[in-house]
């Protein structure tokens, strides 16, 4: 058994009431000015004010001890969507995209996601490991200690499981918890363009299936939107997705208002992500639904779009997360930091609200609930050490992390 005691530490945690913050409760931060975390074998045992946490506890249970001379600690962020799997960057696309040519009409030529799926068929799995690998320990010091990896730019059973197994390895082989989602449905191949209805069979009648037999993914996506798949294909994949036992996410409204939040509201999807053309009363629909809204300011930033309404959506009671949205095309970014910075600068998210959106409604959005995305009895010492005085570091001193130490299971890891 080892046990750890970190004491005199600047302690922000949100508490974990057991479902997603919403509305006021988004705003909510247990401060401890001088805290202390007790864990044990890499689980808190005890967090708290100092004198409560050292009080009857002897000397010789404790293996390890630090004195954390006042530094803040948050929890570890958790990133709940993420494209990190890939093997190739775009940026060529990328200087396409800032010289005028729209996102959606590089895809309607063939390149876009049509164009990572060609890299991933043409790299060895170890080749797509090592690109993967990088990005992830990338985030980790950044201070992503849970993630999120799609597959979805396969598009095809063998491509797919490819990808899946690669991210079954980074949750193996590196120190990072990760939550893997199978996304088949990213776009619609090439081969399949003139039927695509043909593709979603395949998708449904296929792949499921056989991803389901594997184990190897917990979630199901799909990304509806104009040009790629429509609100009745999207529906009827996770519907299909639901019934085998997945759970559910959906990038909805990124580009045109298709009515994808209204979807997700339908069918209580665990999340839908993107939303930056959802309308106010799909939203509100969404937040009765108990769907959490999954925000990606990089997005909007690579996109040059504007921004998703953070702000409203809290006011109007849906709880809302963070997520870096990372891939090689709309949004290359593996940064938390950045992320939080803009939710606060462009969505007008509080700094209180931006922490529970990177931590605990992250967590919720992945259901990892109950193990991370708050610093509480019972779940993961995964806390990262901040140089700063409070969490408004993480959008005052732009374009640094901020973030100096990371921890996760009590053991140091960055
Ligand atoms: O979330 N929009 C769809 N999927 C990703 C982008 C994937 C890509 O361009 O490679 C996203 O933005
Ligand atoms: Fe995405």
């Amino acid at each position: 058994m080892t046990v750890k005691l970190y004491r005199n530490a600047r302690i922000f945690t949100p508490l974990d009431p057991g479902h997603p913050l919403r509305g006021k409760e988004q705003g909510e931060i247990k401060e401890y000015s001088r805290g202390a975390i007790l864990a044990v074998n890499g689980l808190i045992e005890k967090i708290g004010d100092e004198k409560d946490i050292l009080g009857g506890l002897s000397a010789s249970y404790v293996n390890e001890e630090r004195d954390m001379e006042g530094v803040c600690v948050i929890p570890g962020f958790v990133d709940p969507h993420t494209h990190l799997c890939f093997a190739k960057r775009r940026e060529d696309e990328f200087k396409m995209r800032l010289d005028g040519l729209p996102y959606l009409e590089i895809l309607k030529r063939g390149g876009g996601i049509l164009s990572s799926v060609k890299a991933v068929q043409n790299a060895t799995e170890e080749q797509l490991f090592c690109n993967t690998k990088k990005l992830a320990m990338a985030a980790l010091e950044k201070g992503t200690t849970t993630v999120e990896i799609k597959s979805g730019y396969g598009l095809d059973l063998d491509l797919e499981l490819k990808m899946l197994s690669v991210i079954q390895r980074i949750s193996r082989e590196t120190p990072l918890d990760v939550v893997p989602t199978f996304m088949g449905a990213h776009a619609v191949p090439t081969e399949y363009k003139e039927r695509p209805d043909d593709f979603v069979d395949l998708i449904i009648n296929e792949m499921l299936p056989k991803v389901k037999d594997q184990g190897i993914a917990e979630f199901c996506d799909i990304f509806c939107e104009e040009g790629v798949f429509s609100v009745d294909q999207s529906r009827k994949i996770l519907k299909a997705a639901k019934a085998l036992g997945f759970e559910l996410k959906i990038h909805a409204d990124e580009v045109h208002d298709l009515g994808g939040a209204g979807l997700a509201a339908e069918l209580k999807v665990r999340s839908a992500e993107h939303l930056l053309a959802a309308s106010e009363e799909n939203l509100r629909a969404m937040g009765r639904a108990g769907s959490i809204a999954v925000l990606l300011p990089a997005t909007a930033y690579s996109l040059k779009k504007p921004y998703a309404r953070g702000r409203d959506m809290i006011d109007w009671e849906v709880p809302v997360a963070l997520a870096t949205d990372c891939n090689p095309g709309s949004c290359f970014c593996e940064s938390v930091p950045f992320i939080f910075g803009l939710g606060v600068m462009n969505m007008n998210m509080t700094i209180e609200e931006a922490l529970v959106a990177s931590t605990l409604n992250a967590a919720y959005a992945i259901n990892r609930q109950h193990k991370v995305g708050s610093l509480e009895p019972g779940k993961q010492a995964d806390f990262l050490l901040l140089d700063g005085e409070t969490p408004t570091t993480l959008a005052y001193h732009a374009g640094s992390t901020s973030v100096v130490e990371v921890h996760k299971l009590a053991e140091r890891v960055a």
